[in-house]
């Protein structure tokens, strides 16, 4: 077979896979097998260059930034829908409707109503060509090259889909699971979090770097055209969409009369808690095309089609109190305590109030009822206090003059709604900037966790991370819980990380603004603490993802002279500054589990668990305890216990060693290739030489 051939074929089965997986939901192959598949297209196309084409799955993501988004004018207006939360008004919309079409029963589509924002989607001989937002309903944004890193999205249509140009309507949303853990990742580097999914979904569409994009694992849901297709009702263009390869959501029932579109909406007022996405409504359509015509549409809505919200989940309950939390940099963030209230499937009892002046504004006191909501069901909210319920005995809230933690001098810069601690002494600053300096995406010390930072700041062995490499086995061990073997482990751990490459190193400092993909970029470009310590404001500019406010956050520190005193202690302790050999950098190994998360159960052929671990994280998937919802895969050895059986109730995917091999030594191979040094591999099942080769 031609190489052209062999390509196309791969890119065939990719997106078969594609189709079976995002529009039928019926996958036929494991992750790992379709990882597979993509590889070897990639690694094809990497050899033949001249084969790739915009439509191939490896082509998602652009390099670059844009510098702007064009203007996209559309070819029939993208308008907006009315919505109502009542069934009162579903009833009369229904009786306008069918005065209007003069019959006594309508044949209704209803479907959920997805949480995030309105794209236009045009395909031309099948291929992807252009999105756009929804903008103003006449005019929106290209945002194509951020659309087509939506793993969701096909850039080519099935067969039987038309040539001619096509324009097809629908929703980019972000899964529950993608919002969480960009959130969390945002917690972690103290960004503003993003207050619910629909939010984080416009977000992250209206960037203009396309790497942004892809990496917040965005989904579509198609769900109309700008015209009608020949088709004569909607349910028959959705089956249709579904059927060219778009991914059109199943919850979709065709109701004969409003009642029962009203007994439909009722169904979901629960179940949507289910879903792996957010959905705040129900929206209910006219089937046939010709009455929507008949129907028409006002400047704003069309007349055949209204959303029926859900009421939001509110709870009332009683504030306890107001704790100040200090960060890593610094803000002080007030944290509302409330008595526990179940909302939206989950128990909580406390939400971040932000800032001081959103506790003004919405006139918050201690011992208040307040209204409590989970913003985008997600995260806890508080939404207003209930002033009629006070007693008198409520307590305003005062900004602390003093910071909490260590009783140093708090700022506030204006315009800014934060306030600041000041003291780079601070117990707070220091335990929250060691505990990140040892986390798994910075320095990864073994055994440094958040009660151990505690307990060694407490007792005055560590003032900052510097210290931590001139910590003494004697001395530890007279501290309380601190025996030999976990002194010895945590030792070694705070050793092994002098070698961690410049990236980690970087992130680590914990310079305000600056994470992992920016440390990574900064260390690339520099390649030394020294040179980049010498980098002018203009110089940091010039690297791609870096913009004023970091480049000026960068240079600071190491401007300031007790940054300038730790980073003498790291040099002094032997720690990689970048010009050694950074023999264990991981962007050598292709970080092919990034973000998979792995349990491990049984015992595994030829290779210890803490081993196998080890391989896992420098593929960069991470490791758990315990198998959850957000488990990817249990790796199972033999005499597995009870984790299996979790996993199988959950529906984890489960897989043995020689399955986590079969894909591994893929990436022994290419890395292998690249040696000069030759280590001998049998077959797929020698753990151990595989074992050596990416340990060292
Ligand atoms: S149909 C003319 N169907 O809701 C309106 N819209 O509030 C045609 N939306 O701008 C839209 N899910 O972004 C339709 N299943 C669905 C939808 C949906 C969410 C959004 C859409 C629209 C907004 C109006």
């Amino acid at each position: 077979m031609s190489i052209e051939k062999e390509i196309q074929r791969i890119r065939e089965e990719i997106r078969k896979h594609d189709y079976n997986y995002y529009v039928k939901n019926q996958p036929e192959i494991s992750d790992f097998e379709y990882d597979r598949l993509m590889r070897e297209l990639r690694d094809l196309e990497n050899k033949f260059p001249e084969l790739i084409t915009p439509e191939t799955p490896t082509q998602r993501v652009s390099g670059e930034p844009v510098d702007g988004f064009e203007s996209v004018e559309h070819s029939v207006p993208m308008l907006s829908m009315d919505n109502t939360y009542s069934f009162d008004d579903l009833q009369d919309f229904d009786k306008r409707v069918r005065d209007t079409l003069d019959i006594l029963q309508v044949e209704y589509v209803v479907e959920l109503k997805f949480d995030g924002l309105a794209i236009a989607l045009q395909y031309e001989n099948k291929n992807f060509v252009r999105g756009a937002t929804r903008g103003n309903g006449t005019t929106g944004d290209d945002v194509t090259h951020n659309l087509r890193t939506i793993n969701s999205l096909p850039l080519k249509l099935n067969s039987d889909a038309p040539d001619e140009l096509i324009e097809i309507r629908g929703e980019v949303y972000m899964p529950k699971k993608s919002f969480e853990r960009i959130n969390t990742e945002r917690e972690e580097n103290e960004e503003n979090l993003f207050a619910n999914p629909r939010n984080a979904a416009a977000g992250s569409l209206k960037t203009l770097d396309p790497r942004v994009t892809a990496k917040r694992g965005l989904g579509v849901f198609c769900y109309g055209a700008a015209s009608d297709y020949g088709f004569k009702t909607h349910a028959e263009l959705l089956e249709n969409l579904k059927s060219w390869g778009l991914p059109v959501s199943s919850p979709v029932k065709i109701c004969n009369g409003i009642e029962e579109v009203m007994s439909y909406c009722n169904e979901w007022i629960d179940k949507r808690h289910n879903l792996p996405f957010e959905t705040d409504g129900m929206v209910i359509k006219v089937n046939s095309f010709s009455e929507q015509k008949t129907l028409g549409a006002t400047a704003k809505y069309p007349r055949w089609a209204i959303s029926y919200k859900f009421p939001a989940e509110q709870a009332v309950t009683k504030l306890e109190n107001v704790e100040f939390q200090v960060g890593r940099t610094g803000h002080i963030t007030p944290v509302a305590h409330f008595q526990s209230v179940h909302l939206a499937g989950t128990t909580v009892s406390r939400a971040t109030l932000h800032n001081f002046d959103e506790i003004a504004r919405k006139d918050i006191r201690e011992g208040d009822y307040i209204v409590v909501e989970k913003a985008g069901e997600v995260i806890p909210y508080v939404v207003k206090s209930l002033s009629e319920k006070r007693t008198g005995d409520e307590k305003i809230i005062k900004e602390p003059e003093k910071c909490p933690a260590c009783d140093g001098p708090v700022n506030r810069y204006k315009d800014s709604a934060f306030l600041v601690c000041e003291n780079q002494g601070c117990p707070a600053l220091v335990k929250k900037s060691i505990v990140h300096f040892a986390s798994r995406n910075a320095m990864d010390i073994e055994g440094l966790g958040p009660a151990t930072v505690d307990q060694l700041v407490e007792s005055e062995f560590l003032k900052d991370y510097g210290d931590l490499y001139f910590l003494e086995k004697n001395r530890l061990l007279g501290l309380d819980r601190m025996a030999e073997k976990s002194v010895e482990n945590l030792l070694l751990g705070i050793e092994k990380s002098k070698s961690q490459p410049l990236f980690r190193l970087v992130n680590a400092l914990g310079i305000r603004n600056v994470g992992e993909a920016t440390a990574r970029s900064l260390a690339k470009e520099f390649g030394t603490i020294e040179k980049l310590s010498n980098a002018t404001l203009e110089e940091l500019q010039e690297v791609s993802d870096i913009g004023p406010e970091v480049a000026e956050s960068f240079f600071s520190f190491f401007r300031n002279p007790s940054n300038e005193k730790v980073l003498h202690k790291l040099d002094e302790a032997g720690v990689n500054f970048g010009d050694k050999d950074a023999a264990t950098d991981e962007s050598e190994v292709p970080q092919l589990l990034a973000g998979k998360k792995f349990v491990l159960t049984g015992s595994l052929p030829g290779i210890s668990r803490p081993d196998a671990s080890e391989i896992i994280r420098k593929f960069g998937g991470s490791v758990s305890g315990s198998v959850s919802k957000k488990t990817d895969y249990v790796l199972a050895g033999e005499e597995v216990g009870s984790k299996a059986d979790k996993a199988e109730q959950l529906g984890v995917e489960i897989i043995s060693w020689e399955e986590f091999l079969e894909l591994t030594a893929d990436i022994e191979r290419t890395k292998r290739t690249k040696q000069t040094k030759q280590t001998k591999r049998t077959d797929g099942t020698d753990g151990d030489s595989l074992r050596q080769d990416l340990l060292f």
